[in-house]
């Protein structure tokens, strides 16, 4: 599912974060079907059910994935990867226990406890990985640490809600503020600057240094924009529209990075235009264009789903469990749903559209039905994505157990039985086998774990096809 010589930590944070994901979309995909459907509700309480919903897709999709990168851009020597293992199995059953309790009780004792453990776990990770990543590629360590920097200040907005509820303060905006300054930090800050390191890490860039200083400059500021109450002072909403410039001027710079890279596959082009999108959409709310819609639900919906599922979501499953950017068949279903359910939103906040749709034949009673399909068939789609179009051969899927352990510094078993296996080679070359060394005076074992070591440093993909 991941890299071949992925180390045992980065797999645990990629085994949890594919199976919260799975509950983030299946739920995701069930609350768009009780718009339609109201009697599937059952006996759950709908709000409790979104909170759920976008807590496990937070805690427990895009924040095990990311960690996982940054364990794997750290390069840890294996003594220290030990303990972020136990840290992923207990960030993945917070992460559930989230779920059951705000699917059971919504923002209820038990759940606040339980989003207090998320945030000492996310502080027990970022300290140490912070330090850890001072090895890793400039890029990678840059928009990783600046990421994790970010989700220390979130966690941290976390206990503003109950600092102002201890102090009586009842003041709507404050409250609201209060909010935004945990959300805004998280998704814009810990999770956009970890997808920027995610993908540099793959395409390098430019404009990898303009986008990440932009970006880290914009993410505080704009949380002013994102309150809907009216402001003490109107000064408040020029920093949260300068801070929306900044923010949509990095996305703008990241998208153009994304879509001149290289030949991109299928996912990066779908990351590159969604993310030119969401920068223009943040460029026009801070030229004050979108004043009336910007605090509509379904506008708000839009946009955030735009974000989590258009870029965050295919760059994470390309990064962490994908060799090769493809499947162009899902990541066209993908990017069809989305448009399908991000659309029909849209038409149902934004009135001008709404008519538009309208005359199209597609009233508002048609819209909830799209929005459903698409909704779901995103959902297929994205998990697809997590493995479609991957080695799948006998041949390779052992090659890559061998280069797994070796990085390990095990020779494998089966190696002992066979000659050395064929050597995987950067993209677009041929595998050699190598010549058998007639009489080397190395003992065997020091032999094959040299030979093999070596081999596994050259990283890059392993098709059947490649196979001599
Ligand atoms: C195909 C996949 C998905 C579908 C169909 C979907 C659908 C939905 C629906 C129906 C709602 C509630 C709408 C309402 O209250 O009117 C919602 C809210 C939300 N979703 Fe998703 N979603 C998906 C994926 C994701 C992912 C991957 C994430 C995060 C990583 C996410 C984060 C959120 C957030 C933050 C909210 C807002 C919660 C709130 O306002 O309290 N969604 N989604």
């Amino acid at each position: 599912m991941s890299e071949p010589g992925a180390s045992r930590a980065e797999r645990t944070y990629f085994l949890w974060a594919a199976l919260l994901l799975a509950a983030t979309v299946g739920l995701g995909a069930w609350l768009r079907a009780i718009f339609v459907w109201p009697a599937l509700k059952g006996p759950f309480v709908f709000g409790y059910l979104v909170h759920a919903h976008s807590h496990v897709g937070f805690f427990g999709w895009a924040t095990p994935a990311l960690f996982g990168l940054v364990i794997r851009a750290a390069r840890l020597r294996p003594d220290r990867r030990q303990r972020f293992t136990r840290h992923a199995h207990a960030l993945g059953v917070a992460s559930l226990a989230a779920l059951v309790a705000f699917a059971l009780g919504g923002y209820d004792a038990a759940s606040i406890a339980i989003s207090a453990v998320h945030v000492a776990l996310w502080w027990a990770f970022a300290l140490p990985a912070i330090r850890a990543l001072g090895p890793a590629p400039a890029v990678e360590r840059r928009c990783f640490r600046a990421s994790l920097v970010f989700l220390l200040v979130a966690g941290t907005a976390t206990l503003l809600p109950g600092i102002l509820l201890a102090r009586g303060v009842d003041d709507p905006w404050l409250k609201e503020l209060g909010v935004k300054l945990f959300l805004t930090p998280f998704v814009a800050g810990f999770v956009g600057l970890g997808v920027m390191g995610a993908v540099y890490a793959r395409i390098g860039g430019r404009r990898a240094m303009p986008a990440l200083v932009l970006t880290c400059l914009g993410v505080l500021p704009s949380a002013f924009l994102f309150v809907a109450a009216p402001p003490p002072t109107p000064a408040l909403l020029g920093v949260g529209r300068a801070g929306s410039l900044l923010l949509g001027a990095g996305g703008v710079l990241f998208a153009a990075d994304v879509l001149g890279a290289a030949a991109p596959g299928a996912i990066l082009r779908l990351v590159g235009a969604a993310a030119a999108l969401k920068g223009g959409l943040e460029v026009v709310a801070s030229l004050g264009l979108a004043d009336a819609l910007m605090h509509d639900r379904s506008i708000v919906l839009a946009y955030l789903h735009l974000t989590v599922l258009g870029v965050v979501t295919p760059a994470l499953a390309l990064a962490a469990f994908r060799r090769r950017d493809g499947a162009p068949g899902w990541v066209a279903l993908h990017a069809l749903g989305l448009a399908g359910m991000c659309g029909a939103l849209v038409g149902l906040g934004w009135p001008l559209a709404g008519r538009l749709l309208a005359a199209l034949g597609l009233g508002v009673t048609t819209l909830f039905p799209i929005a459903a399909a698409g909704g779901a068939a995103s959902a297929v789609a994205v998990l697809a994505l997590l493995r479609a179009g991957e080695p799948r051969s006998g041949g390779a899927r052992r090659r890559e157990r061998c280069i797994a352990l070796v990085r390990r510094g095990e020779p494998p078993a089966e190696a002992r039985r066979r000659r050395p296996w064929p050597a995987a080679e950067p993209t677009g070359q041929r595998l050699a086998r190598p010549p058998r060394p007639a009489a080397d005076p190395t003992p065997p074992r020091d032999r094959f774990t040299r030979a093999a070591a070596s081999r596994a440093d050259s990283r890059g993909p392993t098709t059947p096809s490649e196979a001599p």
